[in-house]
């Protein structure tokens, strides 16, 4: 059943009053239930569950959906886990068909086995042109026996006929996608071609690669189609053979072609897959995870190869690995150089990987002039953003004295530069040298990431306490103001503040840059080169808790509104009269904020 299926099945099956009750107290309100919120403090209840919806909302924290949003939300599940917490507790069936599809996949590998299995007869029997291609391109019996390369002959219907013999339907073999079919009937899919059998990591086969051996057959390469046991994107070539070397060298070498890794291995380089086409996926990068943290990505210096690489990268990066670039000198694939070159060139090469900010320098380099003062600037523009993603300050002190050097920029205006620029692409933070988080790390991170909105106030209000304590306690004491500080980014540096406050001094400066991580010295450090708005600081301090209060009453209106617009008034006259006096409320407590910010600024 597919995933949209099962979630009407799993509403069906699960009321969500029921589900949420059993972690939130809940209280019959007109046609609703109200709670406490769980995603938010709160000391009455804002937090709303329809029965007839099948919803929640909470108008204090905005936050509503359904019964897979709640779960994902109060699990901290993504959404295939929560699907499948949910479809076990509503006893629904996930994978498609449950038993059956396992019977199924069970019977096309079975299928694909016996295919490679006639495939790899084939190679071997007598003289054939797959045979000579095969040699032709240098590689040994023993190599292709541990690929298993077989040869599909120049046939239509050579795989039909034996797995006829087989007695394999040809149902099976064509959802196998071994064969095709048209108004006639069944035929082969590979024909005449040197065969790459595809195998994941519990060594079952899934899919083929096919080589033509005729030089303009179209395409060069022709792959299995997307199969119930063969999903591209889950899977790399090679990975079977590979793994455990990559698990002893810690470290994945990421290449494009099927030739590529063949080559490798045969000259001992034996930690190799190949992506399965150009762009790697982020399922791929995850399964990399698991055998190794370092991956060196070694895709061709084409245009192709290198806009590969840079999407490569962020995808690497984003599953907490580590990322280095090797490019294959002279216009060459890898099966091209080592074949020519050796083992002991490509190790060479290999050491001189750069990491992946070198890369995206030298690559941002080449497409502006940097010669000239515009393309300078548009070099700059477009590497600040990635150099503003690195958390070391060393490292980032490393790279801004290099694009000073290229650029002829003064270091002083690329920091500057640096501060103004959005990260770019993915939330990834990097972190020290070469390496990056882990992927719980890669995720806090990337939630640690700054909430623009609330980024001008609170810097401001971290200002105000950092230059003088006796503000600390005021605003540590407000509630309104401590709700608005979650995810704002800063957390990590107010609750430093929060602690080191003691009512008999100042703050020691020292002390307080000593209790935060490398990425909130970097932050704090901005927040106090930065001069404050005005000269009166209580004033100041005046106008930012104005503006937060203004502010969440602001969201706190719009999230009103928005349940007003899906309620049924007729059904539930007395809740929807309480909601429209509540937003009445809202309305004049806002008109007196402004009205006050007025005064004080006359
Ligand atoms: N590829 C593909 N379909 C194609 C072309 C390429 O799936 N029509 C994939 C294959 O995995 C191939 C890889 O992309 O191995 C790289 O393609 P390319 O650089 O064109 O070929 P090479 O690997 O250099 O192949 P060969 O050395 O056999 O010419
Ligand atoms: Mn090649």
């Amino acid at each position: 059943m597919s995933y949209n299926d099962a979630l009407d099945r799993i509403k069906q099956n699960i009321d969500i009053v029921d589900y949420i009750g059993k972690k939130v107290t809940l209280k019959r309100a007109g046609a609703n239930y109200k709670g406490l919120c769980p995603f938010h403090g709160e000391k009455t209840p804002s937090f709303v569950v329809s029965p007839e919806k099948q919803i929640f909302t909470c108008f204090g924290c905005g936050e509503s959906g359904d019964i897979l949003k709640f779960t994902m939300r109060s699990e901290n599940l993504d959404y295939r886990e929560a699907m499948e917490k949910l479809a076990a507790e509503a006893g629904v069936e996930l994978s498609s068909g449950g038993r059956k599809a396992n019977e199924k996949k069970e019977e096309l590998y079975e299928v694909s086995r016996q295919a490679a299995r006639h495939f790899y007869k084939s190679l071997r029997n007598g003289d054939n042109p797959g045979i000579r291609y095969v040699i032709s391109r240098g590689i040994t019996p023993e190599t292709a026996v541990r690929f298993g390369i077989g040869y599909a002959a120049d046939s239509w219907n050579d795989m039909r006929d034996f797995l006829e013999k087989m007695e394999v339907s040809s149902n099976a073999a064509y959802d196998a996608g071994l064969l095709q079919k048209n108004e006639k009937g069944y035929y082969d899919k590979f024909r005449n071609r040197v065969i790459f059998p595809i195998f994941n990591t519990r060594d079952k086969i899934i899919g083929f690669g096919g080589r033509a051996i005729e030089k303009d057959a179209m395409p060069k390469y022709l792959n299995s189609p997307e199969t119930l046991i063969f999903k591209k994107k889950d899977n790399l070539y090679g990975l079977n053979l590979a793994k455990s070397a990559i698990r002893e060298q810690n470290l994945a070498i990421v290449v494009e072609g099927y030739m590529d890794v063949v080559s490798l291995a045969q000259a001992g380089v034996e930690n190799v897959v190949a992506s399965l086409g150009t762009a790697l996926t982020s399922e791929q990068a995850r399964l990399l995870k698991r055998y190794t943290d370092t991956v060196v990505l070694c895709y061709d210096t084409d245009n192709a190869g290198r806009a590969a690489t840079l999407r490569g990268i962020d995808i690497l990066l984003e599953a907490g690995l580590k990322v280095k670039v090797l490019q294959v000198t002279g216009g060459k694939d890898p099966d091209e150089f080592i074949k020519q070159q050796g083992k002991a060139a490509f190790d060479e090469l290999l050491d001189s990987a750069v990491s992946f900010m070198q890369y995206k320098i030298d690559v941002a380099r080449e497409k502006s002039d940097i010669s000239t003062t515009e393309g300078a600037i548009r070099f700059l523009e477009e590497i600040s953003g990635e150099l503003k993603k690195i958390k070391s300050p060393a490292e980032q002190a490393a790279y801004v004295k290099q694009v000073s050097t290229l650029t002829g920029i003064p270091e002083s205006s690329i920091e500057r530069e640096i501060q103004g620029a959005k990260p770019s692409r993915g939330r990834t933070i990097y972190s020290e040298a070469s390496g990056q988080q882990d992927g719980e790390n890669a995720r806090m991170e990337a939630e640690a990431v700054i909430d623009e909105k609330k980024r001008p106030t609170v810097r401001t209000l971290i200002r105000l306490m950092v230059s003088s304590a006796s503000y600390i306690p005021i605003i540590k004491g407000t509630d309104e103001l401590s709700s608005y500080f979650q995810g704002s980014g800063y957390e990590g540096i107010l609750s430093a503040i929060f602690d080191i406050y003691s009512p008999d001094g100042e703050i020691d400066e020292t002390a307080l840059y000593d209790r935060l991580d490398d990425r909130d010295v970097g932050l704090l450090k901005e927040i106090m080169q930065n001069i404050l708005p005005s000269g009166d600081d209580r004033k100041t301090l005046f106008d930012c808790v104005a503006r937060i209060k203004e502010e969440n009453l602001t969201e706190k209106r719009a999230n009103i509104i928005k349940i007003l617009e899906v309620m049924d008034e007729e059904k539930d006259i007395e809740e929807n009269n309480r909601l429209l006096a509540e937003l009445m409320d809202i309305n004049s407590a806002i008109s007196q904020l402004k009205a006050r910010k007025e005064q004080l600024n006359e």
